[in-house]
């Protein structure tokens, strides 16, 4: 299949272009003027197009409302643990289709607003065999669905009622991340190492379990105190390390000499009023930067939302509207260790959206307002 347009080909900027697309991936990209013949063609006018947009940083099983909380701490209460504890006890509750009616809505919001490759991670069940079903659930939901879907294990969200930090710290480790990878339910595994959450041994300790039963690593890092946990992450070859708000100069050094993903989540940070993260400094002192939601149960619960998320990438984090739609695309896909999404590289995945925009800057124009109107992943339109 060829596809052509008159409008802009985001970021490989061509024009008049065309891209075939063939088994799945892009076979072919250039100026229209010299395309290869292919019998199906479908032209797209002055649509802006870009790669499938990489949400690499989502919470999608869980149930319960927690607006009342938010609109508290706007009235001066502090983020604490708590919040999440009262997710764990409603999604606890809530039984497999209810749950499972929840995080299909979700991500099916996710693809109608042009996300074509989700993380999703647990997180909200703290015991062994609550975290193998919200798993076993993400895993099911994504069958049915033809999103990307990569899942991990954040057994390490909070601390239960009942077990302190080290017990638990160690149950997770000894105990859930050999079950997690026995049942093959996850890629990653992933810490919430902050302030009040688990410390630095804490995380270590569950980080070298995750890596030698051969998960990649993610990391909750210095969102509401500098703990050092994002110099960790990168020092035991984290995938990601996110939020981020914290970080100070010898942290972004540190990234920026790593492989490791800085993954930047605007939306919680705005809502927290909390401080930004230095997405500036992290660009320019050469990091891999990725965009994602962090769609959740008590900080930000926008499912459906990368194009204001790279909207707020571009007005609130000092990115350019090229660098914030790169990083929701190219660097989300680093973030999870996929480099054949979120580019229009000959060779890579044949994900791509076509917008109601003539260009990239309309996500920072119209935050939030930018829609898909067509959508392929692997190379088969998708009809949300
Ligand atoms: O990424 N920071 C930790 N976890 C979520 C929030 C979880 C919650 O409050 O329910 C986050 O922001
Ligand atoms: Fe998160």
């Amino acid at each position: 299949m060829l596809l052509t347009g008159t409008g802009r080909l985001a970021p490989a900027g061509v024009s008049p272009w065309a891209l075939q697309m063939r088994d799945g991936r892009i076979a072919w990209v250039g100026p229209a003027s010299q395309a290869p013949d292919d019998d199906e063609r479908v032209e797209l006018g002055s649509a802006l197009v870009t790669p499938g947009l990489v949400d690499s940083h989502t919470h999608p099983v869980f149930a319960g409302d927690r607006s009342d909380e938010a609109a508290a701490r706007l009235e001066g209460a502090p983020y604490t643990g708590g919040g999440i504890l009262r997710t764990v006890a409603a999604t606890r509750a809530a039984d497999d289709a209810t749950l499972e009616k929840l995080v299909e809505a979700r991500l099916r919001a996710a693809l109608a607003a042009g996300t074509t490759t989700v993380e999703c991670k647990s997180g909200y069940g703290l015991s062994l065999d609550e975290e193998l079903r919200h798993l076993r659930l993400i895993v099911r939901v994504a069958e049915r669905l033809p999103l990307r879907v990569y899942t991990t294990f954040l057994g390490a969200h909070a601390i239960p009622d009942g077990a302190t930090l080290n017990e638990y710290a160690a149950h997770v480790a000894d105990v859930m991340v050999p079950a997690v990878a026995a049942e093959g339910l996850a890629l990653f595994v992933d810490v919430f190492a902050d302030a009040g959450f688990f410390d630095l041994g804490a995380t270590e300790r569950i980080g070298r379990a995750a890596r030698q039963a051969g998960f990649g690593l993610r990391i909750h890092a210095d969102q509401l105190a500098l703990t050092g946990a994002a110099e960790l992450g990168c020092r035991l070859g984290a995938a990601s390390v996110d939020h981020l708000e914290q970080l100070d100069p010898a942290g972004i050094a540190v990234i920026a000499a790593s492989e490791t993903v800085a993954t930047l989540l605007p939306a919680p940070a705005i809502v927290l009023r909390d401080r930004l993260p230095p997405a500036r400094a992290l660009l320019d002192a050469g990091a891999t930067v990725a965009l994602a939601s962090d769609a959740n149960a008590g900080t930000y619960s926008g499912f459906g939302t990368m194009p204001l998320v790279i909207g707020l990438g571009a007005t609130t984090l000092g990115m350019t509207a090229g660098e914030a739609l790169t990083a929701a695309t190219a660097g989300g896909a680093l973030a999870v260790r996929r480099p054949d999404l979120g580019t229009l590289r000959v060779g890579a995945a044949a994900d791509l959206v076509a917008w109601d925009a003539e260009h990239e800057g309309a996500f920072a124009l119209r935050l939030g307002a930018v829609r898909p109107v067509r959508t392929w992943i692997a190379g088969v339109e998708i009809r949300p």
